[in-house]
């Protein structure tokens, strides 16, 4: 390596800024020697009912546990351990869990983390679902305005349930094969997030489940990246960019990187003789990459410019609690 390099990696490794204790007054999780031995344990003992701000901090390990994050006055943040909180790719705290439909439970019975309080914030924490191919196995259910940070979430079907409430996703890894990021009523804006994909012959990042003309629900990702998961051989052309969950499903992906693994179709009917196309919106916006060629199909939208955050979070984002801007 010249010393240039050398240079440049020594100032990288300067600048990036860990996480390797409980931010003060913070709860402290850690599989031993903390406050709390499980997640859901610490999230329990704070109260629903005051409206002083609420921490968790989560120490290294694999958690094995169902988190449900009940509805509180309170605005509540997880923190995890990391050593570097500009990215997921450091995370040292997992949660993990194998819930999936085949057990009789609903999408978000089925999720690994569950989140019903509104203005909830997480950083640095990976989120899994592990039950792998063959049912909906949900590893984020967010039903609640809320916010992501350098988080990784991985599952195989249905891995993200972006379902109730604005949501704003920075800086994770997304991960799966069959309608990965999925749900009915959320808008969500995604932002430089990275879309991994799992080794199969067909697969569909998005499955929006908007089914009204004037419904709230649009994910909008933005500045994303598009590509096979670490390990995982993905053939070209296997993965669509959504297939419409709801018939009025709205998705727009926008300068975005899209590898080889996207088809040229770009878009998916939902299914042969249920196609649910005549009504979404399947747009897209300077994306680039092989993926990203065409020629679309005619249910997809080249659209004349880029969405901006407030038109899908609204007005007051900047100011909303689950938003952090210094984050990026
Ligand atoms: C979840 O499934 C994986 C295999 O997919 C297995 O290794 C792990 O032990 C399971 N975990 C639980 C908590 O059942
Ligand atoms: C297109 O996307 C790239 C990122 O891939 C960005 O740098 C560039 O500014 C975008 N151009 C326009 C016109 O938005």
């Amino acid at each position: 390596m010249n010393s240039l390099l050398v240079g440049l990696a020594f100032v990288a490794s300067v600048l990036a800024e860990g996480r390797t204790s409980a931010p003060d007054g913070c709860l402290n999780v850690a599989q031993s020697g903390g406050d709390y031995s499980t997640i859901q344990s610490a999230v329990d003992s704070l109260s629903t009912t005051s409206s002083d701000a609420q921490c968790v901090f989560v120490n290294p390990g694999t958690y094995s546990e169902q988190v449900l994050v009940s509805a509180r006055s309170a605005q509540l943040t997880f923190y995890g351990y990391t050593d570097d909180t500009t990215s997921y790719a450091d995370n040292q705290a997992t949660i993990s869990y194998n819930l999936s439909q085949a057990d009789g439970l609903s999408n978000d019975l089925t999720g690994t983390l569950r989140i019903k309080a509104t203005n909830f914030k997480m950083y640095n924490i990976n989120v899994n679902n592990g039950y792998g191919e063959g049912s909906q196995a949900i590893a984020l259910s967010a039903y609640a305005d809320s916010g992501y940070y350098g988080c990784a979430f991985t599952g195989f079907q249905d891995t993200l349930l972006s379902n109730v409430g604005n949501q704003y996703y920075a800086g994770c890894m997304i991960q799966g094969a069959t309608d990965y990021i999925f749900g009915q009523e959320a808008a969500a804006w995604f932002e430089q997030c990275d879309l991994r994909v799992l080794a199969r012959s067909l697969g569909y990042i998005t499955a929006n489940g908007e089914d009204t003309a004037d419904g709230t629900s649009i994910y909008v990702l933005n500045n994303c990246d598009i590509a096979a998961a670490d390990g995982n051989t993905v053939p070209e052309g296997a993965y669509y960019l959504g297939r419409p969950w709801g018939d009025h499903a709205k998705v727009v992906f926008q300068n975005t990187a899209m590898s080889a693994v996207i088809n040229e179709d770009g878009w998916h009917i939902w299914n042969t003789g249920d196609e649910r196309t005549d009504n979404v919106l399947f747009g897209e916006y300077n994306n680039s990459g092989v993926g990203a060629a065409g020629p679309r199909v005619d249910f997809a939208t080249i659209l004349d410019s880029a969405y901006a955050i407030a038109d899908v979070l609204g007005d007051g984002y900047a100011s909303a609690g689950y938003y952090d801007a210094s984050y990026l």
